[in-house]
């Protein structure tokens, strides 16, 4: 999903200037509690605006007049429906195909063809991306595993987020057509369908990509229901949201998961430096398990 839409559809309660309903550094740190709580993403008193842009939607659809109401509703009832809403609002989930397009070409130069080698007896890879957003990460994934693997391979794309709503878009598979504008021609003609009809200006991924990936909804602060062992791990842009301790246990659950010389993709203004001695730097955000 890009910031511009996204920014439209999840702020869509900001009023520039004054403020429908009142918001308090109260209802703020009690929204900011239950939010760590549920997620672990620690969002600092700069995120103020964007939690009361965020949530004051969700107030005007439960006909709610104050975020102490909003909060109490929400304590009521934890693993009640209106906890994914709230989830779903607080959610980042910027994200592009072949974005970082570094990391796909060491997955494709480099990491496939080393795993067709060590794996050459069992055939199977098993690949996760943890945060996915609305899709568009592992379908760039699936696109370099089907362009590099010769037939025959048992590749699996797990691939997880927390929010319901971008679990579902990556599901359907189907996205607008500015989304895929940056794809190169060939890459487009192989693996996209055009929409016809009510469908104009959307595009769909076809078959033997999607066949590939399994969609979940997954709290990564949660069990995993995940046996591991893993080949390639993509959790990008996402322990960015973490503070110092979560991101140490959820890196270190990782390492526990990856086969040995598993690789671990994470975003670009992410290190594992300080965090983890379990892994060498390979590339630019590119960590090798040790
Ligand atoms: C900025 S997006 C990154 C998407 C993609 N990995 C990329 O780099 O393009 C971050 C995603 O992490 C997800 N996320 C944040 N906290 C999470 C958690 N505790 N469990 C699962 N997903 C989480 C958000 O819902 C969001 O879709």
């Amino acid at each position: 999903m890009n910031m511009t839409v996204e920014a439209k559809r999840k702020n869509s309660g900001v009023e520039e200037g004054r403020r429908e309903f009142s918001f308090s550094s109260r209802d703020f740190n009690v929204l900011r509690g239950l939010v760590k709580a549920l997620t672990g993403i620690d969002l600092h008193e700069g995120k103020s605006d964007m939690v009361y842009g965020r949530l004051t939607r969700r107030l005007r659809e439960l006909n709610l007049s104050s975020f102490k109401e909003y909060a109490t509703l929400l304590n009521a009832d934890i693993e009640g429906e209106e906890v994914r809403n709230f989830v779903n609002s607080m959610t980042t989930n910027l994200t592009a195909f072949f974005r970082e397009p570094h990391h796909f070409e060491h997955l494709k130069n480099r990491v496939l063809p080393h795993l067709m080698k060590v794996n050459a007896a069992s055939r199977r890879i098993r690949i996760w991306s943890a945060g996915c957003s609305s899709g568009e990460e592992p379908y760039s994934i699936a696109m370099c595993v089907a362009e590099t693997m010769p037939p025959g391979w048992d590749v699996k794309i797990l691939a997880t987020d927390m929010d319901s709503n971008m679990i579902d878009t990556g599901s359907k598979g189907v996205y607008k057509e500015e989304r895929i504008a940056g794809i190169e021609n060939n890459r487009l003609h192989r693996w996209f369908v055009n929409g016809t009809g009510s469908n104009q200006g959307m595009v769909r991924v076809k078959p033997e990509l999607r066949d590939m990936i399994t969609f979940k909804c997954l709290n990564l602060m949660d069990e995993w229901p995940i046996k591991g062992p893993l080949d390639v791990l993509f959790c990008r842009n996402v322990i960015i949201y973490f503070d110092a301790e979560t991101k140490k246990t959820l890196i270190d659950r990782y390492f526990d998961l990856l086969a040995s010389h598993g690789t671990l993709f994470v975003g670009h203004s992410e290190t594992l430096f300080g965090v983890t001695e379990r892994a060498d730097l390979v590339g630019q955000s590119i960590y090798e398990k040790l």
